[in-house]
């Protein structure tokens, strides 16, 4: 199969409608990273999704839909303060958690009674949301626990003769996945942190919790896709907490000494402090945001220059950092863990 790259235009559209509306699969750009999106009613199609990444077959997807889209349709309860979230944050990296009214293939959700429903703020994805008119499961378009794709090429690099057409829309702004949040109960909970954070969650309803499962083997997660490992790029990956700078140079001159090309991967400020002029750096960048948008594509650039990438923990926690981190934890975990 020709995996042709195009960019959002009437006809580019059009192709991608024909083959969404027959069954087929399709890559679109979000403000957070690309997906790989099919119909949500059609269960070749999102059988043909979990086959083509690879993904677990417990892990449920998130069903896209524009702005204008009716979501009575495919969700069953909206507690109000649902409705004030929507208000405040979508469209936007916000998917909720609701009860389903279980019209979408019962695969989308993996056997749960709930659906995962994300309205993007991607004038691109909208477009095609649009044109489709039907809602849209799309996971990262990465191969299951890869790192998540933020550019056309990147998706490029993990389904070329896989899937017949990718939606270019540039480069993702967010850079990190939504944040997952239920709303099946009294008031949300935080599944997967990411860019809409609790403290603006908080803010809109009061009270917001963070699921932070203490899981046993055997034990299956609210949200099943934060078990694994994810992320990783195809390279040694040490991690260091923001105090560790010392052993994080001393494992980088323990690497090069095996002939490996060493890589630190940290925010510009520990760089600085850390790194000689000249060394190999994968600069984080400043601001909270600004490291959310870098960290995949760093991921995806370690990949390709370094055998060995050394990690240093941001010092902020909180806020978008605790995305932030939570990707980067999980990117250098030597085996699964549940987070
Ligand atoms: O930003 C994003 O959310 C991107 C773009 C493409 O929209 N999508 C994305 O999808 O990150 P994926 O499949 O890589 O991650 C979906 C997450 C997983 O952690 C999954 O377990 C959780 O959402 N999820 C989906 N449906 C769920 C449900 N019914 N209950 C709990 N968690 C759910
Ligand atoms: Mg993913």
């Amino acid at each position: 199969m020709i995996t042709r790259i195009e960019p959002i235009n009437e006809q580019s559209l059009r192709y991608a409608k024909e083959i969404i509306l027959s069954g087929g699969v399709v890559a679109m750009p979000t403000e957070t990273v690309y997906g790989l999106g099919g119909s949500a009613f059609n269960d070749e199609a999102v059988k043909k999704i979990f086959e083509i990444k690879g993904r677990p077959n417990d892990n449920p997807l998130i069903a896209h839909v524009h702005p204008e889209y009716d979501i009575t349709e495919i969700i069953d309860y909206d507690p109000p303060y649902a409705a004030d979230l929507r208000k405040a944050f979508l469209p936007g990296p916000l998917t909720l958690v609701y009860p389903s009214t279980g019209k979408v293939s019962p695969r989308v959700s993996c056997g749960l009674n709930t659906l995962a429903v994300r309205v993007p703020s991607h004038k691109g994805a909208q477009a095609f949301l649009r044109a489709v008119n039907i809602p849209v499961v799309a996971p990262s378009a990465n191969l299951s626990r890869h790192v998540s794709p933020t550019s056309a090429r990147h998706v490029y690099d993990d389904f070329n003769g896989k899937i017949p057409l990718i939606l270019d829309g540039g480069e993702c702004t967010g850079g990190i996945e939504s944040t997952v949040a239920d709303v099946t109960g009294e008031y949300p909970v935080i599944l997967r942190p990411g860019l809409i954070t609790r403290e603006m969650i908080e803010s809109v309803c009061g009270r917001c919790d963070v699921y932070a499962p203490e899981l046993k083997p055997g034990d299956r997660a609210k949200s099943p896709g934060m078990m694994y490992k994810h992320y990783s790029p195809r390279c040694i990956t040490y991690l260091f907490d923001e105090n560790g700078g010392e052993a994080a140079r001393q494992t980088a001159r323990r690497e090069a000494a095996q002939g490996r090309r060493v890589y630190f991967l940290c925010e510009r400020s520990v760089a600085k402090a850390l790194c000689a002029e000249g060394e190999n750096v994968l600069d984080l960048g400043t601001s909270e945001t600004e490291m959310a948008a870098n960290l995949f594509a760093l991921l995806r650039k370690a990949e390709t220059v370094a055998d060995v990438l050394i990690a240093i923990e941001p010092k902020k926690k909180d806020g978008v950092m605790a995305g932030v981190l939570n990707r980067l934890r999980k990117a250098c975990a030597s085996k699964d863990i549940p987070h």
